[in-house]
């Protein structure tokens, strides 16, 4: 039993197979929080200590009790209106718009599954139990119900909430976190993963010190801004020592990650949908869901951190066929061709392609409507049967007699004012009357939160799915979300469009996945602006960044490994010099980046010399045979890349540790320089690997290290496989 409630003291006790999370119902019905870390046998709950903190109020009915005060207690969902004046979780405002409320426990239940949220993707799981606390809040009359699911054997618990009116009125909520962690003590740092445009996800570390910090997203995405996957740590902990909490939003739009040091000391996190455009109107026995944060807590580091992550991802948020299997090699025309294209360059693209091992040919943007550039044609998902010289079925048919399967781009999230189907419903986009709307990329947003919108958009895709044959989706999304206005009546309210929008993504996702079990969808926004745990449970994999630079890639995929598995990263060849950084770099080296994600190539391969394809083909082959390594293995970052600016080095080591894969890039040249060296890990420290002729213990590689080939010319990479014989 990992879910326990214990009568007589009012405690739960959520135990996975190594932490301890706990709570205490009080004298009052408050919900207390108590203790979140590694496992522990009794409760800490003598850990909680009442004082008087003077100017902290207390509740009306223990006013000659100063030491009792919700501004100090730490709380489970702390609430507007409570004398809390720390950030809060929620906030509610009733009919006449008067914001505060009481919220007591009411009751709770525990079942045996883990349970799933209606529209929003959720972690699953088998081997899982729920525990459902409802607090009331008499003055409005509103339950919310407190969520948590505990899979045991992935040390994971998750949280999610939901917030039902019960009253004849209208509400409006203001603020839904889905959770909260209030530590009592502690130093800590956020590490969290900001960036922009062709350059996501970048590791910063920040330490928290009285007042408050935030980071989110209110662009109606996750963004490149920052990402929904943060980390708290204790100030000395690292890559393999130290206590660390993972927090993953299982969401992919608006959200907000606050830290808050308090008077005394103790420290708030909370992570939800974020409140600057949360105006969430409910009215009679409406129900509004905060979606699921799934949270991991370790004491052994960053490393075994972003393991437990990696597991979870793979194996419990990503679903259909091809979460766990090798997925085909492709190659995508975009960096080739741009939109310049017609079906014979396709098939010549292809044709070369296949002749070099790739498995399938992607066909990026511009097939559709009469779209030659970004400025027209989003909306109108109809063959260009004149740009590609035939049907899609044709051209999707010469390409599987190559051997090769066949995928397609599409954006059904976005309109060009220049289209087909603006002309028809310029009433279904995002955009505030009497305003020019803010373009950007030449596109406009259509209006997913409106049901008649997705079915449009579903079945538009659908016909182009059904009539070629498509084994692949590229579901890219290239703007961030403004204007925020539906042209449907009654009233409608910022907030409220944003998270429906996100369900009706939700649910176009789904339905394409129910309808098409073998289809391979892969997620994509201008690059990662939508990386997140909630896209990869309707996609396995999401196009990293529009960056292909192998060099710039490094810093990218290093960032992204900290919550998200290798499986998830869609990493491709592309040509040189880099289109968006000019800068040259190595086949090999190239290969070796793409290698740690879904491999793949973004050129035309027809421009390279004989023996550069010769070369391709060698790392085609290469990749198909560490495939299994890379993917069910464990993955190691040898160094902080970046601080350390000489070089990179990632390992992949198999779960039964009896093969490894070490990648080294050198980041800088000079003459003369030191030896690096670097120590492997996750080996079996007494077994015997052999590497290139030579024989090594675990226990030398791992705590003696190796020298790093000395490699003069900066940018050069190298692997080393290693095999217990
Ligand atoms: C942005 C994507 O990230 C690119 O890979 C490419 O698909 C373009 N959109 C096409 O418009």
């Amino acid at each position: 039993m990992s879910i326990i409630y214990n009568e007589i003291n009012k405690i739960f006790f959520l135990n996975t197979n190594n932490t301890s999370y706990q709570m205490q119902i009080d004298e009052l019905g408050f919900l207390i929080h108590i203790y979140y870390g590694k496992k522990i046998i009794g409760d800490a709950s003598y850990n909680v200590i009442l004082k008087d903190r003077g100017f902290s109020g207390n509740p009306y009915e223990l006013q000659d009790d100063r030491k009792y005060s919700l501004d100090t207690l730490p709380q489970e969902y702390s609430f507007h209106g409570s004398g809390d004046y720390r950030a809060t979780a929620f906030d509610v405002k009733d009919e006449n718009n008067v914001s505060g409320c009481d919220l007591r426990y009411k009751s709770h239940r525990i079942e045996d599954y883990k349970y799933s949220l209606n529209g929003l993707p959720t972690v699953y799981s088998d081997n899982a139990q729920t525990l459902i606390i409802t607090l009331y809040d008499k003055r409005i009359n509103l339950t919310v119900d407190l969520y948590y699911g505990v899979i045991e054997e992935k040390d994971c618990i998750t949280r999610a909430v939901k917030i039902t009116n019960l009253s004849q009125n209208d509400i409006i909520l203001s603020s839904a976190f889905s959770t909260q962690i209030d530590m009592l003590y502690g130093d800590y740092d956020v590490i969290h993963f900001y960036g922009r445009y062709a350059r996501e996800r970048t590791k910063e570390r920040a330490h928290i010190k009285h007042g408050r910090f935030s980071i989110g997203s209110c662009r109606g995405a996750s963004s490149h801004q920052h990402n929904p996957f943060i980390i708290v740590a204790q100030s000395d902990t690292n890559e393999y020592y130290g206590d660390c909490l993972g927090f993953s939003f299982i969401y992919s739009g608006n959200f907000s990650f606050v830290a808050e040091k308090d008077q005394i000391n103790q420290t708030r996190f909370l992570m939800g949908i974020q409140n600057e455009r949360l105006e969430y109107s409910l009215s009679k026995n409406e129900i509004f869901i905060a979606p699921e944060v799934a949270m991991i807590y370790t004491e052994n580091g960053l490393e075994n951190l972003s393991h437990k992550f990696h597991d979870l991802i793979r194996n419990n948020v990503c679903r259909g066929k091809y979460k766990l299997i090798r997925r085909p090699i492709l190659i995508n025309n975009w960096e080739a061709t741009y939109f310049d294209f017609n079906g014979d360059k396709i098939f010549e693209i292809a044709r070369k392609a296949s002749k070099l091992g790739v498995e399938m040919m992607v066909l990026d943007d511009g097939w559709f409507g009469n779209r030659n550039s970004d400025k027209e044609s989003l909306g109108d998902w109809f063959v260009n049967e004149k740009k590609l010289g035939g049907t899609l079925k044709e051209l999707s048919e010469k390409i599987q007699s190559l051997g090769m399967k066949f995928g397609i781009w599409i954006e059904p999230e976005m309109i060009n004012e220049n289209s087909e189907l603006y002309k028809l419903h310029s009433d279904w986009v995002l955009k505030i009357p009497d305003k020019n709307p803010v373009v950007s990329r030449n596109q406009l947003v259509l209006d997913f939160s409106r049901k008649e919108v997705v079915d449009y958009l579903f079945n538009q895709i659908v016909k182009v799915i059904d009539n070629a044959n498509i084994s692949y989706i590229k579901m890219d999304m290239n703007r961030s979300l403004n204007d925020i206005f539906s042209a449907v009546k009654g009233k409608p309210s910022e907030g409220k469009i944003l998270y429906k929008y996100m369900l009706g993504v939700y649910d176009f996702m789904e339905r394409i996945i129910n309808k098409y079990d073998d289809l391979f969808i892969e997620g994509c926004s201008g690059g990662g602006a939508r990386f997140d745990a909630g896209m990869l449970y309707y996609c396995p994999q999401i196009w990293c960044s529009d960056n292909t630079d192998a060099i710039s890639r490094i810093h990218i995929q290093y960032g992204t490994s900290f919550g998200y598995p290798i499986s998830s990263v869609g990493s491709h060849v592309s040509a040189v010099p880099n289109h968006q950084t000019g800068r040259s770099v190595d086949l090999k080296t190239r290969a070796i980046v793409a290698m740690a994600g879904n491999f793949g190539y973004e050129l035309d391969l027809s421009l390279l010399t004989e023996v550069e394809q010769e070369e391709v083909r060698q790392n085609i082959k290469d990749y198909k045979k560490y495939w299994s390594l890379i993917h069910n293995g464990k993955y190691y970052r040898l160094n902080d890349c970046e601080t350390d600016l000489k070089k990179a080095a990632w390992l992949f080591v198999s779960k039964d540790k009896t093969e490894a894969l070490l990648n080294v890039v050198n980041l800088y040249s000079d003459h003369n320089e030191p030896i690096e060296y670097i120590k492997l890990r996750g080996l079996d420290d007494k077994a015997v690997y052999n590497a290139n002729g030579k024989k090594y213990y675990g226990s030398d590689l791992m705590y003696a290290g190796i020298p790093l080939e000395f490699m003069e010319e900066q940018y050069k990479a190298y692997q080393i496989y290693f095999k217990i014989k």
